[in-house]
């Protein structure tokens, strides 16, 4: 295992996929990690992250620098290596000027992180502060031509720094130089796969939870349903998941939900059918804001009563990701769980006094999916596209009516049967249809139509922060636009919509 410690570097995610990407298992602590915490984790290596602030700052964030002394090997990128460098008592110059972009590494020794490189590669810079003198014991690697200490290392000590960013695609033999350091230098193993995690985890979690309860807030998603089969394989019967049907899902998506959950993999699930509930509140109301308010509102009443039936629960699972996690670690408190509010149910482990299990809370998206594989579960379900919490009444603009429910319902069936038939499903980050609160004029046979407007949203996109229009094929659009106002009833018109985000979003409200 690799510890990273975070100085704050927007970079900081990405040093995890790299290290992750060579199969070894890594997590991010702030500086404030006790030097016997690390002890415990016993890490193989440890990188110190960049970071923004310069060393000299008041309050800028530092390390015990105890750690030096433990004989682990420690690579200090950037802020990292100025951090160490200062530390073990050489000298770091503030610049006047920030050095930004690229610049051409010349290497002058090739063993440590650069064994096996040629001599002169690109890297990739963003510094104020340089190195002026070495601690004792370290010996320059490679020099830029702005920077004489572009790279050093205490060969004997396996204690290395590099000025640049390995972990960034701009310096491109970074991936070796970061696999020469957990390879050759830490002497990690490749042993981190998803059956190893989904082993460890489910040990992790018999033991915390023993003999108690556990509830689980269910959404048919990726990340619910993987923590859902992670806990039901670890302790079966004490887990108790809760559907909430608020009558705003996709068609059949409660009906599919309970023969792959429940029936197939015998999870045990509660459904509840609070549509009516949900439908009601929902009348006359037109507002996206008002509409969501009173979907959280209610899905929070319904779980809550539905999870205090469950006697003497002491656990709720979340499926919480990698990314909000770090998101919320600041570089100079320590890390703190995020609840993802849009799983509605943030409040609920004060008031219930319900401590709080997220065993995803170390895993990536993908890595999510591939853990979902790993567990059996079946691929339609590891390869969801996201859906939202409020359902189809975030893609209703307008008045949201049993009628307009099982339009974009039916619409929704046969736009994404095309996708997943073309091939384009996994490609897109979203695909789905919105029914506008419109009506336009059509001709059907010989007859005059005014009828509803459909519009269908494709994006691609990496994390839902950015994302781009898809540039699908002329002829999937005229299929789908076809089948679409062919085969169901009350739709004449399809548009597509070509906005990216931002300035638009992905949903329509
Ligand atoms: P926007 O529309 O803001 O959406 O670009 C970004 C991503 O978030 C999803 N989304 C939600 N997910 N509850 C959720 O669970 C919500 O209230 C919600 N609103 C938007 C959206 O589908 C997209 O993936």
């Amino acid at each position: 295992m690799i510890l990273i410690i975070d100085f704050g570097s927007q970079y900081n995610q990405l040093i995890a996929r790299r290290v992750r990407e060579n199969k070894v298992y890594c997590v991010i602590e702030p500086p404030t990690i006790k030097v016997d915490a690390i002890r415990r984790l016993n890490p193989e290596g440890i990188i110190l992250s960049g970071g923004p602030a310069s060393i000299y700052e008041k309050g800028s964030p530092k390390i015990n620098p105890a750690v030096f002394k433990l004989g682990i090997p420690i690579l200090g990128i950037c802020y990292g290596m100025q951090f160490m460098m200062a530390a073990l008592g050489g000298t770091v110059k503030r610049a006047g000027r920030r050095e930004y972009g690229f610049a051409e590494l010349h290497i002058k020794r090739q063993s440590g992180v650069f064994k096996g490189l040629s001599k002169k590669t690109q890297c990739w810079m963003s510094h104020g502060d340089s190195i002026q003198r070495l601690p004792q014991g370290f010996t320059i690697l490679g020099s830029t031509e702005n920077t004489v200490v572009a790279a050093a290392a205490n060969l004997n000590k396996h204690l290395v720094g590099l000025q640049f960013h390995p972990e960034v695609a701009h310096t491109p033999l970074g991936k070796k130089m970061l696999q020469n350091f957990l390879f050759g230098v830490c002497g990690c193993k490749k042993s981190w796969t998803m059956k190893s995690f989904a082993k460890e985890a489910i040990q992790e979690i018999r033991q915390r939870v023993a003999d108690k309860k556990v509830i689980l807030g269910l959404s048919g998603g990726v990340d619910s349903s993987v923590t859902a089969m992670l806990l039901h394989q670890s302790v079966h019967k004490q887990l108790t998941c809760i559907f909430v049907d608020n009558g705003l899902l996709r068609k059949n998506e409660a009906i599919k939900l309970k023969t792959t959950l429940k029936q197939h993999l015998n999870i045990n699930i509660r459904f509840v059918n609070a549509a009516g509930r949900f439908l009601k509140a929902l009348k006359n109301i037109t507002d996206p804001e008002k509409k969501r308010k009173i979907i959280g509102r209610i899905f929070m009443d319904v779980f809550e009563a539905e999870a205090r039936k469950i006697k003497n629960a002491e656990f709720l699972a979340q499926g919480t990701l990698y990314p909000d996690v770090i998101e919320s670690v600041s570089a100079f408190g320590g890390p703190s769980s995020v609840i993802k509010s849009h799983h509605n149910v943030g409040g609920l482990p004060k008031k219930m006094k319900l401590k709080l299990i997220e065993p995803l809370r170390y895993l990536f998206k993908d890595e999510v999916r591939l853990l979902g594989k790993a567990l059996g579960l079946p691929n339609d379900l590891v390869w969801r596209q996201p859906f939202p919490g409020p359902g189809l009444a975030v893609r209703i603009l307008g008045e949201i009516t049993p009628k307009r429910l099982r339009i974009l319902r039916d619409v929704d069936d046969v736009l994404l049967e095309e996708i997943k038939d073309a091939g384009y499903y996994r490609k897109l980050w979203q695909s789905f249809a919105v029914l506008l609160p419109l009506k336009s004029v059509g001709v059907m046979g010989d007859e005059r139509t005014y009828e509803n407007i459909i519009a269908v949203r494709a994006v691609t996109s990496k994390d839902a922060m950015t994302a781009d229009w898809a540039k699908l094929p002329h002829k999937l659009l005229g299929k789908i636009s076809n089948r679409i106002i062919n085969e169901v009833d009350g739709v004449n018109r399809v548009v597509y919509d070509i906005s990216s985000k931002p300035p638009s979003t992905i949903e329509w409200e």
